[in-house]
């Protein structure tokens, strides 16, 4: 098997006296894509914005690369990069001009021709020259999965990456996933509330349920283990369970 780039121990996130995330502990192998699923306000997003260094955890360990995450922040950051629908840009730049920005903070070569190639794999020709503020949210998405993609990441967050897509580009932007996967060994971990997209996607899922994980494997093992065909009645499941842990074989 291939070697963790992101280990996560025992993390933690206190809101005031609330626990968003609880406890939370799991490995990230090179290539491998997780798929982090749960209900609404699970605590799949915080868990995101820990391991992006953007809020600070109450407690716990996260390595990247080998790497203590606190003391190697901005090198592990510079190999790492995230999509979310609900990513804020400036609303003044143009398009292009906000993958300008991208590429010179992370100090890219080349940056004209991986634009362009970006556009390109988004299909994002005819909105390239369009201020932010006026694209539709899809646009929008697919704004924040070409910011994700310029910079050739090792490690990619992806929150929802295609909610707001329509089913062309959604499928081309799990394909591109897919592809760049295989030839440059991406690591990903993903959310969705769409079932058939956890279940295309995953190698391995994590559920997480007010902030604790209540199931871990493959989408075939977690639905072997609850006795279902279907993720979603596995998802029902264990979404309605009212404590959490106790109906866990
Ligand atoms: N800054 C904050 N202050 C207080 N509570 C917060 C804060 N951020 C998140 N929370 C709470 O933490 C919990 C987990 O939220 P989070 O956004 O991680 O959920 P999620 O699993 O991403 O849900 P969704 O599927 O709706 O995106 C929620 O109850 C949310 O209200
Ligand atoms: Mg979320």
């Amino acid at each position: 098997m291939s070697e963790p780039i992101v280990q996560v121990r025992n993390l933690t996130k206190r809101f005031g006296s609330f626990t968003a995330v609880d406890g939370v502990s799991f490995e990230i192998r090179k290539g491998e894509i997780l798929g982090l699923l749960g209900p609404n306000g699970a605590g799949k997003t915080t868990t995101i914005q820990m391991l992006l260094g953007l809020i600070t955890p109450t407690d716990g360990d996260i390595t990247m690369f080998g790497l203590p995450f606190d003391r190697h922040r901005e090198e592990i950051l510079g190999r790492v990069n995230f999509s979310s629908t609900y990513v804020s840009m400036p609303q003044a730049l143009t398009v292009e001009e906000n993958l300008w920005v991208v590429a010179r903070l992370y100090g890219l070569d080349r940056i004209a021709s991986r634009i362009d190639d970006v556009v390109k794999r988004f299909e994002m020709e005819e909105f390239r020259a369009k201020v932010t503020r006026k694209l539709s949210s899809g646009q929008m998405t697919r704004l924040s999965l070409a910011k994700a993609f310029l910079t050739e990441p090792q490690v990619l967050f992806l929150d929802e990456p295609t909610a707001s897509l329509d089913p062309d580009i959604a499928d081309k932007t799990r394909s591109l996933i897919k592809e760049i996967r295989r030839t440059a060994g991406l690591t990903v971990l993903y959310t969705s509330h769409n079932m058939r997209e956890m279940e295309e996607m995953s190698d391995r899922i994590i559920f997480l349920q007010r902030g604790r994980i209540v199931a871990e494997g493959t989408a075939e093992v977690i639905k072997a283990r609850y006795g279902e065909t279907d993720l979603e009645e596995v998802f029902l499941k264990l979404a309605r369970d009212p404590s959490p842990g106790a109906s866990r074989p």
